[in-house]
């Protein structure tokens, strides 16, 4: 088959933009054959591009070389069709296309390209096999909802841009090829060939650099930013992925609140969604008491203290330790597991942490009518709730029980919470069908979008749910290690009221730090910094790092310090995260335009490779590997 060239043909118009009211309109579409029908004398080819489908109709008497051509296209061929716009049928009208009440009457076709059959069609739904989607990712990306998604993402970064831009922040890049960066996370390092046996490390984030930004007079900084971690990979985890990076001079917690606030409505706001401000806050042991986790998902209703359900009699009977947390949680509307159901959940619960959960809710409720009927009270739990109560284990005993901090959650308390936070995340996902509440589907966002551009009002929110959380503990303490470790990262200030005790009461140190969370994902994550070389020098000695250490890994950045450093602080959020919650899509892989597959692969360009003896050695490398 020969194909024909484009010669001076011109586009006028996208396939998916043709309505009613372009009838008679003479039109020249490109695109891609979606689906091709032959009746005979008449083809129909819905020819796709980007902004959607148009049906084309080759009449063999108007046009003997166009249906000519026609019966030789195939699904993914690209062609031009030249022709008029026409009103369909009244029979004929589709009304689930936007494009559906009209069609083009072509004089010509050109077959520009031609296809290998694709391994799927991009006409329809996503295979189940991500491998292969992820491969031919060129395909896959045809798919109408690939197209939406990117799409989206585009006009959540441009109106986030705008919006930093308008409240005067400057995009300012930095490097990629650096040193090591303080997030604690691993670095991808790259050789130097003029300097053999170094490495630049690629960033985890811009954190030195921007703190820099902020020593140089910029005042306000920010980057739409790639940022690179060997991590090991998740439905929200790449290897590298994006980041909304900011950093303020003079700011107070508020300031930064302020802003992300302004510009995550906005983003949001570009999908249609209308996100009320001020975000809710909460603190770090707050929010572990009511939710059991840091990034608190608010679709659900949280945990309920029901320890005063249980009288002496009943803690030794069911085995509860009295000294610690007994929590119940509610999945609204689920009803009641069946027997099958509950013994399934129990690979969700990690019972080597020192929780358990009372299960069987009916023997509870059959021994202890009382203290049932009082938990379902304290959890507000209706008659189809499923409720579940998780307790400390007495007969679990890790070093850490002895680890109690005056003020703050015990190791074992949090453990309690923990699980119970996980179970209830767990559990709800594993029963969204049941209740609407948890779902963020693309049905959920799309109601949420009518309802908020109906009703104008607030109500479009309803599906997300963002909450700041602050007071996180300035240290945490590592038992293996005997030692404090940060919280965050070691250049977060800590609050100018708890100054004094950084090194004789580390734990009673609360930093000066926040995270953002919405729907049980962490979004972003920030702090205000330490700006005096005394406090960072005191920081550093609580942390056991050494002043030397501390030279070789941040020595420029000290430096930097001493010359006049502002007040400042700031955050960055996941931006990748947060398109993936607008797309209501299950992993950030439905996001990212080539992302890596959980074993760190790029199937398609088919990445990490071996390399050529040759550029090894230029770059002054041999390889051993270890085992
Ligand atoms: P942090 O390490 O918490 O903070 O990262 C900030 C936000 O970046 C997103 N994120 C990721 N997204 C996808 N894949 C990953 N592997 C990944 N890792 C992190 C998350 C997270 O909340 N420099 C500090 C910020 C600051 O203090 O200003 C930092 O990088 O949404």
């Amino acid at each position: 088959m020969s194909l024909d060239f484009l010669g001076n043909l011109e586009r006028t118009h996208l396939c998916g933009e043709l309505r009613a009211a372009d009838a008679g309109q003479p039109v020249v579409l490109m695109g891609w054959v979606n689906r091709r029908r032959d009746h005979g004398n008449l083809i129909f080819l819905d020819l796709r591009d980007r902004s959607g489908i148009c049906q084309i109709v080759l009449d063999k008497e108007l046009t003997p070389e166009g249906h000519r051509k026609g019966e030789l296209v195939r699904p993914e061929y690209v062609v031009a069709a030249v022709g008029t716009v026409r009103l369909r049928a009244p029979e004929a009208i589709n009304p689930k296309m936007p494009t559906g009440e009209i069609e083009i009457e072509a004089v010509e076709l050109r077959i520009l390209n031609d296809s290998r059959l694709a391994p799927f069609s991009p006409a329809e739904e996503a295979i189940q096999n991500e491998e292969v989607r992820l491969k031919y990712r060129y395909i896959d990306l045809r798919r109408e909802e690939m197209q939406r998604n990117f799409r989206l993402r585009h006009e959540i970064t441009l109106a986030i841009r705008d919006n930093l831009s308008q409240q005067g922040f400057l995009e300012i890049e930095t490097p990629i090829l650096t040193k090591s960066t303080p997030e604690g996370a691993r670095d991808f390092l790259v050789p130097s060939r003029v300097h053999p046996g170094e490495f630049y490390a690629l960033p985890q984030s811009p954190q030195i650099f921007k703190q820099i930004l902020m020593i140089s007079g910029f005042d306000r900084y920010f980057q739409i930013a790639r940022c690179f971690r060997d991590e090991d990979q998740r439905a929200d985890r790449q290897l590298e992925f994006t980041q909304i990076d900011l950093e303020m001079s003079f700011p107070r917690r508020e300031s930064v609140f302020a802003v992300v606030e302004s510009f995550m409505k906005a983003g949001f706001a570009a999908a249609g969604i209308a996100l009320p401000t001020p975000f809710p806050r909460i603190s770090y042991d707050e929010s572990l008491r009511q939710y059991g986790t840091d990034k608190p998902d608010l679709r659900l209703p949280g945990l309920a203290d029901v320890r005063p359900a249980f009288n002496d009699e009943a803690l030794a009977t069911l085995q509860i330790d009295p000294a610690l947390p007994v929590v119940a949680f509610r999945i609204p509307a689920a009803g009641e597991l069946s027997r099958k159901e509950r013994e399934d959940n129990h690979p969700l619960f990690d019972r080597k942490k020192g929780a358990k959960f009372i299960d069987d809710f009916k023997r509870l409720a059959k021994s202890f009518p009382d203290a049932a009927s009082q938990v379902r009270e304290l959890a507000r739990a209706s008659d189809d709730d499923f409720v579940i109560v998780v307790a400390g284990d007495p007969a679990h005993h890790i070093k850490a029980s002895d680890t109690k901090f005056p003020g703050r959650l015990s190791e074992r308390e949090i453990n309690v919470y923990a699980a119970a936070g996980n179970f209830r995340s767990e559990l709800a996902k594993k029963y969204a069908e049941r209740h609407q509440a948890f779902r963020v589907t693309d049905e959920a966002v799309q109601s949420a979008r009518e309802r908020s551009a109906s009703s104008g009002l607030i109500d479009g929110a309803q599906a997300f749910h963002p909450i700041w959380l602050t007071d996180f503990p300035m240290f945490e303490y590592d038992l293996a290690s005997g030692k404090w470790v940060p919280a965050h990262h070691p250049f977060t200030a800590p609050y100018e009221a708890d100054m004094a005790n950084l090194v004789s009461d580390p734990a009673s140190v609360r930093a000066n730090c926040y995270d953002l969370a919405m729907n049980g994902l962490e979004l972003g994550s920030g702090s205000i910094r330490i700006h005096r070389k005394d406090v960072q020098q005191h920081v550093f000695a609580s942390l056991g790092i050494s002043d030397e250490e501390a030279r070789k890994r941040f020595g420029f950045f000290l430096d930097a310090l001493e010359f006049g450093t502002p007040p400042h602080g700031g955050i960055a959020l996941g931006l990748d995260r947060i398109v993936m919650l607008l797309a209501g899509a299950p992993s950030l892989r439905e996001v990212i335009a080539f992302p890596k597959t959980a074993k760190a692969i790029d199937l398609m360009a088919e990445a990490p490779t071996t390399v050529a003896e040759q550029q090894l050695r230029e770059l002054h490398i041999r390889v051993a590997l270890r085992n």
